[in-house]
């Protein structure tokens, strides 16, 4: 479960973030959407302790994880998936090495077992056949198959997703909408994904959430939003 708590932050003197209150409970998947600037990816950072707030707290799993030093961080952000607005691969690395790397570097598995583990991995993203790869040599689409994949493979249980449909065409962008939401309902993930794809996110979110100047002036179910009167809300999932 994800718990935010009355939080706030400010960057470059700007509030950023005002006063945000949010409960996503196991296995949920939430979509946070708002306008470019609104503050969505300062939010999905201060879920896995790359911003601290000023004040408020960051509940995972019932530990405030605003507390924590870096070390322990470290011990939390192995159990969460984070996919990057941009993709984030190591683009000196192939698919295998880029999927292969977490497990080295934070688990005792032997060399077979990580081979299979990369093999399930790329097979759950419909991937598998891509090992040799380079990400350069990947479509726009396949690379954020790679980075979920990537995300998933430490058995995450919170999968962070930053505007997963950024950069790809219609088809695409349904298609890793509909992969992250199997996924995330196959592995029991508690999810929370930010984006500005309204068809998509409508379709695949267990809520919604719209973010206006750092503050969630809506959450609910994808009926309640539609059936908001709210002239804002309105304009904004009509636009
Ligand atoms: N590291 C940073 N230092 C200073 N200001 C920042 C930093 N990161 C973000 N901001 C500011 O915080 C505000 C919110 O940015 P954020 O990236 O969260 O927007 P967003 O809702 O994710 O937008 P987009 O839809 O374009 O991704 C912006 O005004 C941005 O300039
Ligand atoms: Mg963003």
């Amino acid at each position: 479960m994800i718990r935010v708590v009355h939080l706030f932050k400010t960057l470059q003197e700007q509030l950023i973030l005002d006063d945000i209150n949010l409960e996503v409970p196991q296995g949920e998947l939430l979509v946070i959407l708002g306008e470019s600037g609104a503050g969505k990816s300062v939010l999905l950072k201060h879920l896995i302790g790359l911003f601290k707030p000023d004040s408020g707290e960051v509940e995972i799993n019932s530990q405030d994880i605003t507390k924590l030093s870096e070390a322990e961080l470290l011990k939390v952000r192995k159990k969460m998936g984070y996919l990057f607005q941009e993709g984030a691969l190591y683009d000196f690395m192939n698919v295998f090495e880029n999927l292969a790397f977490p497990l080295e570097e934070h688990t005792t598995f032997d060399d077979q077992t990580i081979a299979e583990k990369v093999q399930e991995a790329l097979k759950t993203v419909d991937l598998a056949g891509v090992e040799g790869k380079y990400p350069s040599e990947l479509s726009g689409g396949m690379r954020k198959r790679v980075a979920l994949a990537r995300a998933l493979i430490m058995d995450a249980k919170i999968l962070l997703c930053d505007e997963p449909t950024s950069g790809l065409d219609p088809i695409r962008s349904r298609d890793i909408s509909d992969l992250i939401r199997s996924v995330s309902k196959r592995y029991n993930c508690t999810t929370v994904i930010t984006s500005h794809d309204i068809d998509n996110s409508f379709r695949i979110a267990d809520r919604l959430a719209l973010l206006r100047s750092g503050q969630i002036i809506a959450i609910g179910t994808p009926a309640e939003l539609k059936s908001s009167d709210n002239s804002f809300i309105r304009e904004f999932f009509q636009s």
